[in-house]
Formats: structure tokens, sequence, C-alpha cells
């Protein structure tokens, strides 16, 4: 996708393409104009009056040749109770964007800054930041197997949009909004891209451009390598496969960081369930089975161009889940890295086998101070939580409250399920150390049960992404298919720490 300009300024340049204008209401719900435009605010006055306007939160009005403009777009904004304020000024920025798209260059003014703070109860950088995000995520496209020239590809493309700002601050701030929105477009890319395109292989391949493009390091280890290292999951895993495994390594390591976290991301280029074949209904969403691995690379990338002053690690298994005459079959018996052996009950729990191996491996060779593992793993926690919150799963209070409040500053929203010991007896095996199935209770939860025998008992939290990464049809300013999540979450965890 080509990304479009965001710049700040002090005033109008000479561009009179498009420009948007914003409203509040007070308490009494009379509108108040939020610029100073005088021929506009007359017109929007006279709307009020007869109805046309309303102003309230999101409403808008497309106003033609005024003012010098070819176009004018007057929104309302969120009222200052509104309980999700950057929520609410992402979505309008979502709903901007169809309306600008069509212009060669947009003007957003921002320049009443106390009065449209006031409005909506925030301050004004948090504007700035939020109905970019909002912009630039509504306006992404994954076109390339579309042929050129149609509505999509070519007429509507955002390209210039300049914030009309005084903050000190905007210019950084939008700088700062595009990288972390770039990072989301990567990693919605990979996840919207087929399995045919995109296998272990071709996702090495493309970390190692991304590693080059933004600066960070990117090793990866074939075959023979992992299997000197013992990954008894990832290797037991890619046995039905006609594509050879990779363990991809990404590392961000600014001067002077002195914390290192550690993202493991699920890399399952594509999950027929193998011999545990899945139904045939809805089997083409399991090439979203790398949502892990794409939120972690999109995290690396924000990382390295916003250059975090924090050491971040990204360890990604990658294969698909296949059927081949070698498939592993139900009741095999195998070792992981860590020298545990695993039954493995069911070939389509196969994210915790190549998981397992990468969080051993991850821990004791970068001995992080936290670990994060991003996975769509379980169905289960689909049904528990459906698509508007990952599934937090961790030995870590401390990482909980962190994610959490990342979770609701980004709108990339994590909720807590417990991991009670009980629950691990369900993963007891009869032949070996523990088995890959825990039966129909709590999915979500044995599933992290099984992942935390492979942490040695150091800080980590799990995200169940199954639900949010990949959607059936477009929210808002997320589209259908892979949403990108996690990299905003994390990119805001990563600040922070
Ligand atoms: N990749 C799936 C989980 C999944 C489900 C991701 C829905 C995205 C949307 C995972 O590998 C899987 O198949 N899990 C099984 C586990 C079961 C066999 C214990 C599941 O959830 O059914
Ligand atoms: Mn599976
Ligand atoms: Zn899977």
């Amino acid at each position: 996708m080509e990304f479009p300009e965001l710049t700040a300024s002090r005033g109008p340049g000479g561009a009179k393409d498009c420009l948007v204008v914003f409203t509040g209401r007070d308490r009494r719900g009379e509108v108040l104009f939020h610029a100073d435009r005088p021929a506009v605010e007359a017109k929007v006055r006279s709307l009020v009056k007869s109805g046309e306007y309303t102003g309230k939160e999101n409403a808008t009005l497309v106003l033609h040749q005024l003012d010098g403009w070819e176009k004018i777009i007057v929104a309302g904004l969120p009222e200052n109770k509104a309980a999700f304020p950057g929520e609410t000024l992402r979505r309008l920025g979502a709903q901007l964007a169809p309306l600008v798209e069509r212009s060669p260059a947009v003007a957003l003014d921002l320049l009443a800054a106390p009065e449209i703070s006031k409005s909506c109860g925030v301050p004004i950088e948090t504007c700035l930041r939020c109905l970019a995000e909002g912009l630039l995520l509504k306006a992404y496209r994954f076109n390339k197997y579309k042929k050129a020239k149609s509505d999509d590809n070519e007429r509507r493309r955002l390209k210039r949009v300049s914030f009309l700002s005084a903050s000190g601050k905007a210019a950084q701030i939008l700088a700062e909004t595009a990288t972390i929105c770039e990072g989301t477009a990567l990693a919605r890319d990979l996840v919207n891209e087929p399995s045919n395109v995109l296998n272990a292989v071709t996702l090495a391949a493309r970390a190692k451009a991304l590693g080059l493009e933004s600066g960070f390091k990117v090793t990866v280890f074939d075959k023979k390598k992992i299997e000197q290292l013992g990954m008894g999951g990832l290797l037991a895993v890619n046995r039905g496969s006609a594509v050879p495994p990779r363990l991809i390594i990404g590392e961000h390591r600014p001067k002077g960081a002195r914390k290192t976290v550690l993202l493991v991301g699920k890399g399952l280029t594509f999950d027929t369930g193998g011999v545990s074949i899945k139904p045939a209904a809805g089997m083409g969403e399991m090439k979203c089975d790398m949502a892990g691995s794409a939120a972690v690379l999109g995290a690396l990338f924000v990382a390295a161009r916003l250059k975090l002053p924090v050491n971040v690690i990204g360890v990604i298994p990658a294969t698909d889940n296949k059927t081949g005459s070698n498939a592993q079959n139900p009741g095999d018996i195998i070792t992981l890295m860590n020298g545990t052996t695993v039954e493995v009950d069911n070939t389509d729990a196969e994210g915790r086998l190549v998981l397992g191996d990468a969080l051993h491996y991850g821990i004791t060779r970068f001995e992080p101070d936290l670990t994060i593992d991003l996975a769509t793993l379980t169905g289960a926690c689909v049904v528990a939580l459906g698509q508007w919150a990952a599934g937090l799963l961790t030995n870590d209070e401390a990482a909980k409250a962190a994610l959490m409040r990342a979770g609701d500053a980004t709108h990339e929203r994590v909720w807590p399920l417990p991991m009670y010991d009980e629950y691990a007896e369900q993963l007891k095996s009869h032949p070996a150390d523990v088995k890959n199935v825990g039966g129909r209770a709590a999915g979500a939860i044995t599933a992290a049960k099984f992942l935390e025998k492979f942490v040695s008992g150091k800080p980590w939290a799990h995200l169940d992404i199954a639900g949010p990464a990949f959607l059936d049809g477009p929210s808002h300013y997320l589209p259908k298919e892979g949403t990108g999540y996690g990299v905003r979450l994390l990119t805001e965890f990563l600040k922070a720490f």
C-alpha cells in the first residue's frame, strides 16, 4: 500500500482542495463552531437552524465550493462525557476517510485547540493522534490481487493530509502515528496474504526485508539448524508439509537500552488441522494463523523506526500444519526442545507445540525481563471473548496491569482469564509428560497452562488473539480479514515499559 503523507502546519497553505472543520456542543446542546472562518460558520449556523446539521457526535456535513474551497467537511466531535473519547475520535477519523479520499490534498483545521480540547475532554495532542490513526487505518486497502483502475484501487486513495495546529508536538505526533499505522498495515498485509504465497520460507524472506528497511537485525534458522536445536514441536508440526520450517529471530537493540522484552509470535502460515483435519466450512480463514507473527514483525518495525529505548527480540516459529503422507498422527509422542515429552492427542492443537519450543529457546537464549507471546491459539477463546478482546493469561501481575492499560489506550483490548493450577490436570498424559489437549472445558486456559510449562517460571504473558486478529466484516477503521491487531497494543506497551 502506498502510504499517505501527513504533515503539520500552523496555517493553511496554498491548496484549497478539501478542508475539515470541527464542531462541538455545549451543555444545552447548542452547536459550537470551532474554527475562525466566518463564512463557513454562517453557512453551518443556517444548516443547524434548518435541522440539516445536528453537530452530534460523529455527525458530518459536506459542503461544496465555499469560502474559496472546493469542498468543506464539517464534523461533530465526541462529547466530553464519552466513555472512550480516543476511540470516538478514531472512529470520526475513519468516517472522514471516504469523504476526503478523492481530494488531492486535505487540511484538517485544529487551530482552535482550547475549544476543541474542551469539547471532547482530551488534550489536542490526543485529538491529533486519534484522528490521524482513524484516517490512516481506514484508508488501508489490500488490493494487490485486484485488477488496476478499479474504484477502490485508483480514484479513492488518500494522498496528502495536513493538520493545521499550533501544537509544538504536532509534527512529531503525526510522524509517530504514521509509523505505527504503517506497522499495522504491514501486519494486515501479512495476514491477508494467502497461503499459496506466504509460507514459512517466504515469511522469513519478508521478515529479512522488513528488518533491512527499518533497521532491526533478522536471523533465520533453516530446518537443519532447527533439528540441531532439538525443536521437536516445530519439526513434528512441519512433517506433513512440503515446505520446510523456519525459526525467524528479529532483534531491535538500541544503544543504552537496559531492559529486554521477548515477543514470540505464532507463525502458522496455514492450519488445516493436520490429520485431525478441520471441517471445510470456513477453513480459508486459517491463513490468519500467523497473525501473532505479523504482530511481532509489525511491532519490531515500529520499535526500530521510532528507536524505542528498549531491547525488543522477536522469535517466530514458522510452518504450516498440513496432511502430507509424512504428517504426525494422533497418539504420536514427541520431545520438545526443553526435554518435555508430549502426547499429540490432536494434531490441530499445533500452535502450542511450536510455541513451546520458541518460548524455551527465546527465554534461555535471550534472558528477557518479560516475554509476551501472541497467538491465534484457540477457538475456545473466541467462544469466551468474541472478537473485541484478546485473552490475557499471565504469571505476572505488573505485565497484566500494563497490558490492560495499553489495551484501553489503543482500543486493542485484552481481558484476563485465570491460570489456576487445577486446570493443568486436564493435560495429564498416560504415556508422556503432558498431552497437547485438555478436553472441551476451558480450552483457552488449558492451552496457556501447556505453554506455561516452557517458560521456566519467568515473567510471561500470553495473548490469545484468535478473535480480534481476523474479522468477517469491516468495523469502523478495521477492515474485513486481517486487522493488524497487536501492533498498536505492543507499541503502546513498549513505550511505557
Ligand atoms: N489456529 C487454531 C485456532 C483458531 C481458531 C484460530 C479460530 C483462529 C480462529 C488452533 O490451531 C486450533 O486449531 N485450536 C484448536 C485446539 C483444540 C484442538 C484443542 C481449537 O481451538 O479447536
Ligand atoms: Mn490448529
Ligand atoms: Zn492453529
